[in-house]
């Protein structure tokens, strides 16, 4: 199932991701793709807050991976610099992935090496230089959840396709 959400601010992408992170339990993945500065961290920090981590979300481009301390562990994942797929297993995390929530930017990259089950997440720029259409596609039952939160928060209609 997809789910179509348009936001106007980053607070607005913020909620959207926080209104997701509530659903989500440990061994959860979720795929952040969009182009530079479309808000793949600006919606990370949503799903973190709704998971209950208090530190500060900031981007892992440079660091690869950041771990939050929330209801569950939370790793925020960045691919941009990562050389190859083959090199996933240098960020050290595969055997804590039950145990956690993982955001991955770019995981587009890891192409047909994501599960079935991802969450994947796709943010493109519209209407000016605020505006953000996010699709969000998942399998799991969960995603009616999701898709009746969002449908509560958006009453011009433009998501739920
Ligand atoms: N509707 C919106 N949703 C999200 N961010 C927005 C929106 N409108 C403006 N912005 C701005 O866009 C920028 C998004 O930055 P962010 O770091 O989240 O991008 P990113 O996709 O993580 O980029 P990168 O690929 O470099 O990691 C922020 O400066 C934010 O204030
Ligand atoms: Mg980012």
């Amino acid at each position: 199932m997809t789910v179509l959400v348009r936001t106007n601010s980053p607070e607005e992408t913020t909620d959207v991701g926080a209104r997701v992170g509530r659903h989500l339990t440990a061994g959860d993945l979720l795929c952040l793709t969009g182009d530079l500065g479309s808000g793949k961290t600006v919606f990370a920090r949503g799903v973190c807050r709704a998971l209950g981590c208090r530190e500060r979300v900031k981007s892992p481009s440079f660091v690869l991976v950041r771990e939050y301390h929330g209801d569950v562990p939370v790793f925020h994942i960045d691919l941009y610099r990562l050389g190859s797929p083959d090199e996933w297993s240098t960020l050290g995390i595969d055997d804590r992935l039950e145990e956690a929530v993982a955001l991955i930017e770019w995981g587009e990259l890891m192409g047909s090496r994501l599960p079935d089950e991802t969450i994947r997440v796709e943010i493109i720029s519209c209407e000016g230089r605020d505006g953000r259409d996010i699709s969000i596609t998942w399998s799991d039952p969960r995603m009616t959840a999701i898709r009746s939160s969002l449908d509560i928060r958006t009453p011009h209609g433009k998501n739920g396709r």
